[in-house]
């Protein structure tokens, strides 16, 4: 049996993946995950007990670990989701997403390297290192640039973004520098179940629900690309299955919404869905509030390269995944109830105030 080693595969994103990949083929996953604020085993609660999902908390950085996990489990591919992924706590406090994003990166790839280095020519073929990044890398668009695409200048704006592009750019240097089997993934917004509610569309929904402000930075103009995780997910997959090695695959929705429209949409599948909520109409409880620093004004993706090369494309309209996303959150109170304790509160006060 194949095995994989997941990093960060407690989050939203890999747990998402690990969930489906379970569903789809029979494969072993070495899940390794330092369950930060972000990280949650109740997002794993339906695998616990699967003797192929092999959950190990601990730190991509931490060399001894990553070296032993290699060595027992033997892997045929590395994913890597383990990341600090959120903006606004980037601006706040940067030290962690290098420490993570850009020195954890160094030291899970130091590793993977020395392994592979000591595998049979088989065996060193077939190994990959699937490196999980994001749009942002890409800096902004203003309203009639042509989207990214893979060819497109790094710039990069926020400390997220620009410790995001400094992990791509060093796996780009293993591949070239060690020939290293790298692939490198560049996603748009992803939206669906487990998302922690400090990101925009759960914490929407969260608010909505309590009757809470929804907050609306700036003039809620901000564009950005929206991809239902699970068509994430399959894009993953069939990059690590197919993708050449040493290139870089755009992943998106095609599917451009400014903040104000996703905010509007989610309110109006509220207010079909909770006939009976006192805070009606819902939209009702936006309220525009300051600009994040340096917020980017519009991500949009080209993904045309994996449509062409690889047969891949976005399957979920975002009104259904909407709905899905929805329905989850309402059907998972004790999952909502579990994050919104200790470091959720500290950041919902921190930064909104309330
Ligand atoms: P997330 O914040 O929900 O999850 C990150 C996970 O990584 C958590 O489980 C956390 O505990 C773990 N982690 C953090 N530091 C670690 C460390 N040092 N060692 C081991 N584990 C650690 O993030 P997500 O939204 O699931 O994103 C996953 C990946 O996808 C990230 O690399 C992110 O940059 C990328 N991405 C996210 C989006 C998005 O819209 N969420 C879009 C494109 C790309
Ligand atoms: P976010 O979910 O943080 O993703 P990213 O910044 O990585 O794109 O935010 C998505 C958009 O929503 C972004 O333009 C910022 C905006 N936003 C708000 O308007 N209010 C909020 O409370 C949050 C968290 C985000």
């Amino acid at each position: 049996m194949n095995t994989h080693l997941v990093t960060g595969g407690a989050g939203f994103i890999g747990s998402n993946f690990v969930l489906k990949k379970g569903d789809r083929e029979r494969v072993r996953i070495v899940n390794l995950d330092l369950l930060t604020y972000a990280g949650n085993l109740k997002n794993l609660e339906s695998i616990q007990s699967n003797p192929d999902h092999i959950f190990v908390k601990g730190d991509i950085a931490d060399r001894k670990l990553v070296r032993e996990l290699f060595e027992q489990y033997q892997p045929r591919a590395v994913l890597h989701f383990a990341a600090e992924s959120h903006v606004d706590r980037s601006i706040d406090g940067p030290a962690d997403f290098i420490r993570t994003n850009v020195v954890g990166t160094f030291h899970l790839l130091e590793e993977a390297r020395r392994y592979w280095t000591n595998l049979s020519s088989g065996e060193r073929k077939n190994f990959r290192f699937l490196h999980v990044s994001t749009d942002e890398v890409y800096g902004s668009l203003e309203e009639g640039d042509p989207p990214f695409h893979e060819e497109s200048p790094y710039a990069p704006n926020s400390p997220y973004s620009a410790s995001k592009a400094a992990s791509d750019h060093l796996v780009r240097a293993y591949f070239h520098t060690y020939g290293l089997p790298v692939l490198t993934t560049n996603c748009s917004n992803n939206y669906g179940p487990m998302q922690f509610p400090e990101k925009l569309i759960p914490l929407v929904i969260l608010n909505a629900l309590e009757g809470k402000r929804i907050p609306v930075y700036g003039d809620g103009l901000n564009v950005r690309d929206w991809l239902y995780v699970e068509d994430h997910c399959g894009a993953i997959d069939v990059v690590l299955e197919k993708g050449d090695i040493g290139e870089t695959y755009n992943i998106g929705g095609r599917c451009e919404k400014s903040n104000l429209e996703m905010i509007k949409t989610i309110c109006a599948i509220l207010d079909d869905v909770l006939p009976d909520s006192r805070y009606k109409p819902l939209a009702s409880l936006m309220t525009f509030v300051r600009d994040r620093a340096g917020h980017d004004r519009r991500y949009a993706i080209d993904c045309s390269k994996i449509e062409k090369k690889l047969a891949w494309s976005p399957r979920e309209s975002l009104e259904h995944g909407l709905r899905k996303t929805i329905e989850w959150y309402l059907a998972h109170g004790d999952w909502v109830k579990s994050v919104q304790t200790g470091a959720y509160r500290q950041w919902v006060e921190k930064h909104y105030g309330t």
